[in-house]
């Protein structure tokens, strides 16, 4: 696992003012806002089709930017290729194809670590199934085969055997039990405490909000509230945006 960074004050993600979009002229992200503090875990939520997956896509270099800046510790990564981002120390994990479900566990995670040495190689590998003990036992069976929550767990891996400070992921909850939600996002704190940020895409607000540190809400592509899990989950504005308008998330 990589080593702690230090705190400071420049953040350690910021996306400032940010327009994005998949055409010319059809804005997808129109000014959105947003930063991820060293150590932090970051949620964004928003209803469908609210610019999330754009968000992180666009962060990933995989949707050009028209205007506004993205910042990783200071330095902007406009325009830079999608396979230069690990290189920042930024991994991103979409929602769907995530793993290669033909090869085995222990193929992805080598996969995720090509480019260092294979001792290091070795290493990592040896560390991610020391935080997740079920990859190790299915270590040699393909990624296609496994459960959906444990393949969520090969991509967050593999994501991690590049050694990054900040991990993007997409809806990793999507399509999981509740008990697998659970696991999969204390596996988030676990990877929280070792020094690595996160910026967390979500539909299930109420599991982010629990575990994220602050979140923000999208509508329409721009953030529209901003504060910690607490009071997004106590604000009737958010439940309203979610669930209709007299209930709570917080009930
Ligand atoms: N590949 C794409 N090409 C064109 N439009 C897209 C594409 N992907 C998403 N969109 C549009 O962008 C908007 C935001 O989508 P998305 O970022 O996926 O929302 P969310 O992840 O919040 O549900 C939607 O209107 C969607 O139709
Ligand atoms: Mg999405």
């Amino acid at each position: 696992m990589s080593a702690a960074k230090p705190r400071s004050d420049v953040p350690h993600l910021a996306v400032t003012d940010l327009v994005a979009g998949y055409v010319p002229d059809v804005p997808i992200l129109r000014g959105a806002s947003l930063r991820v503090d060293d150590g932090e875990i970051v949620a964004v939520l928003g209803p469908n089709g609210a610019g999330k997956s754009t968000l992180v896509k666009a962060v990933a270099g995989l949707v050009p930017a028209r205007s506004g800046d993205i910042l990783v510790h200071g330095a902007s990564i406009l325009g830079l290729a999608t396979h230069k981002l690990v290189g920042t120390g930024v991994a991103y994990v979409p929602q769907v194809g995530n793993v290669f479900t033909r090869l085995s566990v222990e193929e992805n995670l080598e996969l995720g670590g090509l480019g260092g040495p294979p001792s290091r190689t070795r290493q990592r590998i040896a560390g991610m199934y020391a935080l997740f003990p079920d990859l190790a036992r299915f270590r040699r069976l393909a990624a296609g085969r496994l459960s959906g929550g444990q393949r969520q767990m090969v991509a967050v891996a593999r994501a991690l055997m590049a050694e990054p400070h900040l991990l993007m992921l997409d809806e990793p909850s999507a399509g999981l039990s509740p008990r697998m939600v659970e696991l999969v996002f204390q596996k988030l704190l676990e990877i929280r405490a070792v020094g690595v940020s996160i910026l967390l895409v979500e539909q299930n607000a109420k599991a982010a909000l629990a575990i994220c540190d602050r979140g923000y809400v999208l509508a329409e592509g721009r953030e529209r509230f901003e504060g910690s899990g607490r009071d997004l989950l106590a604000s009737p504005e958010i439940g309203a945006l979610y669930l209709g308008a007299t209930t709570r998330l917080a009930s």
